[in-house]
């Protein structure tokens, strides 16, 4: 017997009482019970977005909250500038591209983070851009990009360029400040550090980009984000709502309120700092240059069969890691730091990457990785 260690960056391990809460049978939405846990889930992701700006739920997953920031803020003709550095990256220009919306990429290299003065020098290049949209941490390739500093550059061109920015493994894990910088828009998916199976989306929409919502009709029904306000007002949804999930968000937003959410970031930076010793403890490389503490994605060492080593990992030990997407596919493993994970899941997850990779003949002292994040952990360097 294993116990199931989820350790893949989306969906993450979702805990037993939020499991609990959602085994509870099947209540009505249209109901003054469901409105008031609406209106406090409302008020947590606030906390979580660090806004004090509205937040709309939907019922879809993470994609469906980028549709929505598209159709919503970007009305047809206009131009957007789309940082692509990864898998999800390339899902914003395909997303314009459905929407015939004009936009130009800022090219990143896979592994590195966008940094302002890319983005400085992309707006001045090109006056027309009103929209710059950024993957905060690209978790195909799991590297972050500078969203402070890309907020101060964007906001430095006023109020007239709006910052869409993809948080989906960034909100709820690492340090994302919505009001503070700046930012006009935030997504983020159910399955990420919201610990919560697949199947809810939110965003976080600031005044200026409510402005332009509203200057222009969204090609979208499910997903016009006037909708969504116009029944939050009454802290109801404007169609059926997965109301099961919104109760198990209930419960998770209150364990990250009680944790706080700057212990929550500073947790999660602590597993990646240890992750990223151990790997170098085992002469294996981190891929990103600029590695975010979401999600981590370790280079396979030569003659590594990627496949092979998660898929043994996963029946030996039960602990399920990710692999590689797009261009990275068989030659990373990536592995989750968000959420419902502690030290001891990583240090788990690091000693069976360590039992397995030395048997397929990878040279290393068994247990130095393990021994360097626990040396990470117990100091909290
Ligand atoms: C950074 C990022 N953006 C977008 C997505 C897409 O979200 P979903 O698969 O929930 O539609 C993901 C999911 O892995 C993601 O990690």
């Amino acid at each position: 017997m294993n116990k199931l260690r989820l350790l893949t960056p989306g969906p993450t391990s979702v805990p037993a009482e939020a499991l609990l809460e959602m085994a509870r049978p099947v209540e009505h939405h249209r109901t003054p019970e469901f409105r008031a846990m609406f209106k406090q889930v409302t008020e947590d992701l606030q906390y979580v977005f660090q806004t004090a700006n509205t937040v709309l739920t939907v019922t879809g997953s993470g994609t469906s909250a980028m549709e929505s920031a598209i159709v919503g803020t970007c009305p047809p003709g206009s131009k957007a500038l789309v940082v692509r550095g990864g898998k999800f990256g390339e899902r914003w220009a395909e997303i314009c591209a459905a929407f015939d919306i004009d936009h130009v990429a800022c090219d990143v290299e896979w592994g590195h983070g966008a940094k302002p003065e890319m983005i400085e020098d992309c707006l001045s290049k090109d006056p027309s851009i009103t929209t710059v949209i950024v993957t905060h941490s690209e978790t195909s390739t799991a590297a972050v990009s500078d969203l402070e500093g890309i907020a101060r550059v964007v906001r430095q061109r006023g109020d007239d360029i709006l910052l869409i920015v993809d948080g989906i493994t960034s909100v709820g894990a690492i340090p994302v400040r919505t009001d503070q910088w700046g930012v006009d828009v935030v997504v983020t998916g159910s399955q990420k550090a919201l610990m919560l199976p697949p199947g809810l989306a939110c965003l976080a929409v600031g005044d200026r980009a409510w402005k332009r919502v509203d200057s222009f009709s969204s090609r979208s029904f499910y997903l016009c984000p006037k909708a969504y306000r116009k029944s939050m007002a009454d802290f109801d949804t404007p169609y059926t709502p997965n109301n099961v999930m919104i109760r198990g968000l209930a419960v998770t937003l209150k364990m990250i309120r009680d944790e706080g959410i700057e212990n929550v970031w500073a947790r999660t930076a602590l597993l990646a700092r240890a992750t990223r010793a151990a790997a170098e403890a085992i002469g294996i490389k981190v891929y990103a240059a600029d590695p975010s503490d979401s999600v981590s994605a370790l280079c396979m060492p030569e003659g590594i069969d990627e496949s092979k080593l998660r898929k043994t990992v996963r029946q030996r030990y039960g602990v399920h890691l990710a692999g590689g997407q797009g261009k990275l596919k068989g030659n990373v493993i990536r592995i989750s730091h968000m959420g419902y994970v502690d030290a001891l899941d990583t240090i788990g997850a690091i000693s069976a990457i360590e039992m397995v990779l030395s048997e397929m003949g990878h040279d290393l002292k068994l247990g130095s990785g393990a021994a360097a994040a626990m040396t990470v952990i117990a100091r909290r360097s």
